[in-house]
Order: C-alpha cells, then structure tokens, then sequence
C-alpha cells in the first residue's frame, strides 16, 4: 500500500516559489491501477517522483508498505526503488543498446549474473510481445514497441509498483489502446499495483480502478472511475468529463431537443453498472402501449462497470400514461429525468 501524508513540496526558483504540491494526502491499495488526472503544470510528475523519492518532499511522509520510505538511508532506498518499476513519455531507453541489453540494464545493475539476466530478459520479451526483435535497436521500432521495452525494463526487478508517467501521452489513440491493454494485463497476471500519471482522461476510463484529479499541486477528488464520470465535483474534473464523454446536458441544448421534438415528453434515462447491461428499454415499451424512439444515446464502459445515459423521446399517452412510465423506469433502478 502506498500513503502520502500531508506532502508538500516547494520549489525554490528566482521567481519565486513554486508550491507544486500542497498537503496531497493518497492511499494507493495493493494490485490497485490508481490514475492521476490533471492539466499540465498540475504538480503530476512531481508526486510520482515523491513516491519514489527521487524527488524529496518539502514536509509529509510516504509510506510504503507501511514504512516511512523518506526516513530510508541512500543505501536503503536504492533497495527500495527497486520494488517500484517507471515507464516515462519518451521510454528514455538507451540508443546504443539492443532491446535484450536495455531490459537486462537493471538486473547488470542489481549485479544479477548473466545467464540469469539474459533467461529473465528472454521471459519479460515475452511478456510485452517482443519475440523476434531481441537484437533491434531502438531507432528501428515504433513508438508502441519502445514503450514495450520500456515496460519490460521496468519489470526487471520484479516490482511490486509500476508508476507510469504519461506513458502513452506520446502514442496514437491504436498504440495507447494496446499500450493500456498490456498493462491491465500485467496488472492482473502480476497483481502490480500501477500508478498511471496522466492528462488523458479516456486513459483513466480504460484502465484504472479509482482516480485523483490534481489541480494546482492539490488533489481536488478522489473516487471511483464510475463515481468521478457520473457526479463530477470540482470544475476541472467536470472539464475533463465534459471532454471526454459529450454529454448532452446542458440547457441550450435541451432547448433545442424540445423543438426537434414538440411531442410527447422527453425523459434523460441515467443507468447504473449493474442494470445497463439488461434489456430494460424494451420491457418498459412493452408494458405500455406508448412509442418510444430513441434522441441520443452515450454508454461508457471502464474497466469493471459500464453505465450509460440515453436521451428518449416518449409520445402517444396522456400525462398519466407519461407517469407511468416515469415509474416503469424507476423501478428498474434506472434514475430518470424529464427534459
Ligand atoms: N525542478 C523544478 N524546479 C522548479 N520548478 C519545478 C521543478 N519541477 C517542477 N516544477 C514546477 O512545479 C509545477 C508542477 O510541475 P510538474 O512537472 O509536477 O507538473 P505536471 O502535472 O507533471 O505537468 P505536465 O503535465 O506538464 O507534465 C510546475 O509549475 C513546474 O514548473
Ligand atoms: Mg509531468
């Protein structure tokens, strides 16, 4: 488990200072894909480096496993960041070395002896879907390939933490996709706790379990990637939200929906992770006889829920019969609201 407590971590420059986190308090659970979400600036970077303490905080503790890591002697903490993996933006990967060379740089480093590194190197190629391109340098692969090396280096050790600094955010939406893919899949083969440092909000609904949003070198929320995308509270999380999932909701735009459709009322039908997956629309139309037609629709799925909102057009009944079905909806847990 990982605890920041009460971390502050101020840069002194000929600015002035630079308050890049402001009492950040986190606890990240074991086998947890935990993002951080935040604009540029944010203070993102500067976190994740308190984790592993090649930044140290200005006050605050970090605890790991529950041990306070920033009391640890330089020898100790050599020890300990060999538990905690990094993946970066532009993989950082060393030019004149093949890929095999780059993922056993770690272990050379640890003084694992050579038969050992070149079997574990063999096993983490593997891994991240490398076979055949052992011998290649850097310059001769894509930008997916080199985060794979990336991600192989960073397993070397057998950490138990993986923190990735906008690992994809250098990647097109296919190889983000695949990128993201290998690394849910090494979460749950390897139980790693992951800690996604990110600006990319479809980054957070993809893969991680819960989310703090960062503004400003604070964390302004904390929750559950469902709960944060249903009921965003602060303003950049809405932004980031609004970004991400077009959510039909705002008032012009229910104005005009009310023109395009005079008739009948027009319901906004919020569904929940465990009910959207059940044919609901049509056992509702069927115990009534109204129509129904369909305005818009937006399911989002994340990694262990999906849940969606869906814009309906009800017409042919009178107001009791529109109750009705204001109830129907109800009572299948769906939460619904009349445009
Ligand atoms: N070594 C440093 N010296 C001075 N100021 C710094 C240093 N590192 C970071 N900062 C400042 O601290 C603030 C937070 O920076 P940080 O790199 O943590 O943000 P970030 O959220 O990772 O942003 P980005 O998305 O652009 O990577 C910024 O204002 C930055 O200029
Ligand atoms: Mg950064």
């Amino acid at each position: 488990m990982i605890e920041l407590k009460h971390i502050q971590k101020v840069f002194h420059t000929p600015k002035g200072d630079i308050h890049a986190c402001q009492d950040v308090n986190l606890t990240i659970q074991n086998g947890e894909i935990f993002g951080v979400i935040g604009y540029s600036g944010a203070g993102k970077s500067t976190l994740v480096r308190i984790i592993n303490q090649l930044e140290k905080q200005t006050s605050g503790e970090v605890f790991i496993d529950g041990e306070d890591i920033s009391l640890y002697n330089a020898k100790d903490l050599r020890k300990k960041r060999t538990e905690m993996g990094m993946i970066f933006q532009h993989f950082n990967l060393l030019w004149s070395r093949t890929v095999q060379k780059n993922i056993e740089l770690p272990l050379e480093i640890a003084g694992v002896e050579k038969s050992k590194r070149v079997q574990k190197a063999k096993e983490l190629i593997e891994l991240v879907g490398l076979q055949g391109r052992e011998n290649a340098y850097p310059s001769e692969l894509s930008g997916g390939q080199k985060q794979r090396v990336g991600i192989a280096r960073a397993l070397a050790n057998d950490p138990s933490i993986l923190l990735c600094d906008e690992a994809t955010s250098a990647l097109d939406p296919d190889t983000t996709e695949q990128i993201l893919d290998l690394l849910k899949d090494i979460n749950q083969k390897l139980g790693i706790t992951i800690v996604m440092i990110t600006h990319q909000m479809e980054v957070v609904q993809k893969i991680c379990h819960r989310i703090a949003v960062m503004s400003e070198g604070k964390v302004v929320e904390t929750g559950r990637v469902k709960d944060i995308f249903e009921h965003p509270h602060h303003h950049i999380t809405k932004r980031f939200v609004r970004d991400i999932s077009s959510k039909i909701d705002d008032d012009k735009q229910n104005e005009n929906l009310k023109q395009i459709y005079p008739d009948g009322i027009l319901l906004r039908l919020t569904f929940d992770e465990d009910i959207s997956r059940q044919p609901i629309v049509s056992r509702v139309i069927k115990e009534t006889k109204l129509d129904l037609s369909i305005v818009s629709g937006n399911l989002t799925n994340t990694i262990d829920s999906s849940f969606g909102v869906l814009i309906v057009n009800v017409i042919g009944g009178t107001q009791q019969d529109y109750e009705d079905v204001i109830q129907k909806f109800k009572d299948y847990q769906v939460i619904v609201e009349v445009i």
